[in-house]
């Protein structure tokens, strides 16, 4: 079927001109007059996008520019001569594309035919949003795609580091071969390295067959490394000889292994600060950076956040089978202001919840958490320590504790799937003197690289019940997550495990 465009005609000179010239190249094409018609079009058979003739800075221009970004409709707008700058109002208006009048036709229908297959492209990777910065991420995927680079992905949790990771394998000529992720916060040392590189038969006790390493299962695809800052010195020198030459050698093996994998690797926290504090390696930095996607904060691209509330409602109530309407405009307002620190899976997780528990089959403010819908951040408190080192324990032990931790992934990932109950509200502790602090008073902290939370603390606190209570604040906050726990707390997973023997949390 032939892509639908809609063309405004504030403009009409221009509209008459461009809708002849895309009809000959086989588009779809209608002339809408007025607001009405164009959103009644929008929300009655979808265009593929929509061309804005004129009249851009009309408030009829901003409401049908909002109307399309709800419904993921591409615009492109065609600035007046005159206006200076038209990327800038481009970028303010919120325009998919923009072209400076008089445009060539067929750079308008070059422009289209662009638009509409960034719009299958988001289809087909599941990522959303019409903010500049995830049209850049886009078009960053579709141009690293093809090559076999090493690609780093930056972005705070919940950002959609994964999503971008599995959209970079399907639209790379691998897509038919494997995509292994290995998550590197979640093992220890050892355990990584022989996950990572697989093992001979006897090479410790316990192994007691050979094991193939994520390195070769993943050989003719894509390996996905996540969390690669949290990686010990040891496995990183392993990491840069594979990165330089593309072999290793199994874990008690003698024989070089070849392989040919793709490498992405994510890191919640900025690996380049990582390098400044000495606990990463710079030429492994400078390997894996070889190109880069950045995923800026939800808070950051608020725009995107309509889309993204009005997809997951659809596609939540059809999973959870419930008769939805939506979301009143002022419950969307709140969503769209709130400060969102889980990011893009926080907001996932709340709409599910709400799709499920909302009385009326349609959200309201009401149904809103409060700690939402004061636009608190309900982050815990940080305690600074060194990262732990893994121990020297037994390797039999350490081969139990890899099963251990096998099984605790699948049930976190069950349960963050099932579990899409908002956080509690958490309690912070004050460190430093009885008086409440305002949640901006900042503690300056030497060791803390990004000191964002209060440190609180209350008279009569010993540093075990400070240790504890922010265990639990952080336990409470991820919904029993250990692994974010640790790393919101700054821990390794293991240190949090024995502090929560010791402090019999469970
Ligand atoms: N742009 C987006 N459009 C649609 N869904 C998104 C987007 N970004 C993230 N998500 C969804 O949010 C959830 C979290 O995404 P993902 O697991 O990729 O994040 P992450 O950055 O890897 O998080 P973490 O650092 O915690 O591992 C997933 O359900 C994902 O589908
Ligand atoms: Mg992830």
């Amino acid at each position: 079927m032939a892509d639908r465009v809609l063309i405004t005609t504030d403009d009409l000179e221009q509209a008459v001109r461009v809708n002849a010239s895309l009809e000959q190249a086989g588009f779809d094409t209608a002339m809408v007059s007025s607001l009405d018609d164009v959103r009644q079009s929008v929300r009655g058979r979808q265009p593929d996008a929509i061309i804005l003739s004129g009249g851009l800075h009309e408030s009829t221009a901003q409401r049908l520019l909002a109307a399309a970004r709800d419904h993921a409709v591409s615009t492109l707008g065609l600035v007046e001569p005159t206006d200076a700058d038209p990327a800038e109002i481009g970028r303010e208006l919120g325009l998919t594309a923009w072209l400076k009048k008089p445009a060539d036709p067929a750079e308008i229908t070059a422009t289209l035919r662009r638009l509409i297959e960034r719009r299958r492209l988001q289809q087909r990777t599941g990522i959303l949003g019409e903010s500049p910065a995830i049209q850049e991420v886009l078009v960053k995927i579709e141009q690293m795609a093809p090559v076999t680079s090493t690609v780093l992905i930056e972005g705070e949790s919940g950002t959609g580091k994964e999503l971008v990771a599995r959209a970079i394998h399907d639209l790379s000529p691998r897509h038919g071969k494997a995509f292994i992720a290995v998550n590197c916060a979640a093992l220890p040392e050892t355990l990584l390295e022989s996950e990572l590189f697989g093992h001979e038969k006897g090479a410790f006790t316990g192994a007691a067959e050979r094991r193939l390493g994520r390195f070769e299962l993943a050989n003719g695809g894509t390996i996905f490394l996540d969390e690669v800052g949290e990686m010990a010195p040891a496995t990183q020198v392993k990491l840069l000889r594979v990165l330089e030459d593309r072999t290793f050698f199994r874990v008690g093996g003698t024989q070089p292994i070849r392989v040919d994998v793709r490498v992405v690797a994510a890191s919640n926290q900025s690996l380049k600060e990582r390098v400044g504090l000495g606990t990463f390696r710079d030429d492994l930095f400078y390997r894996l950076n070889v190109l880069s996607v950045y995923l800026p904060p939800l808070r950051e691209r608020r725009s995107d956040i309509p889309l993204l509330v009005r997809t997951f409602i659809t596609e939540l109530a059809t999973t959870h089978d419930r008769k939805f309407q939506g979301i009143t405009p002022d419950a969307l307002q709140i969503l769209i202001d709130a400060d969102w620190p889980g990011n893009v899976r926080q907001l996932r997780n709340l709409v599910e919840s709400m799709v499920v528990l909302a009385p009326e089959g349609e959200i309201r403010a009401t149904d809103i958490p409060r700690d939402v819908r004061e636009r608190t951040r309900t982050l815990p408190m940080r305690i600074a320590q060194p990262r732990e080192e893994p121990g020297a324990g037994s390797r039999e032990l350490e081969f139990i504790f890899r099963s251990l931790v096998d099984l605790k992934m699948q049930l976190d990932d069950l349960r963050r799937r099932i579990d899409g109950r908002p956080s509690d509200r958490v309690e912070v502790i004050e460190v430093g003197g009885s008086t409440s602090r305002t949640p901006d008073s900042r503690l300056p902290d030497p060791l803390t690289p990004e000191p964002e939370e209060p440190v609180i603390y209350k008279t009569g606190m010993s540093m075990s019940d400070v240790e504890k209570a922010a265990i639990d604040a952080a336990l409470r906050e991820t919904h029993g997550n250990r692994r974010k726990a640790a790393e919101n707390l700054g821990i390794g997973e293991r240190t949090l495990y024995r502090k929560l023997k010791e402090y019999a949390i469970d």
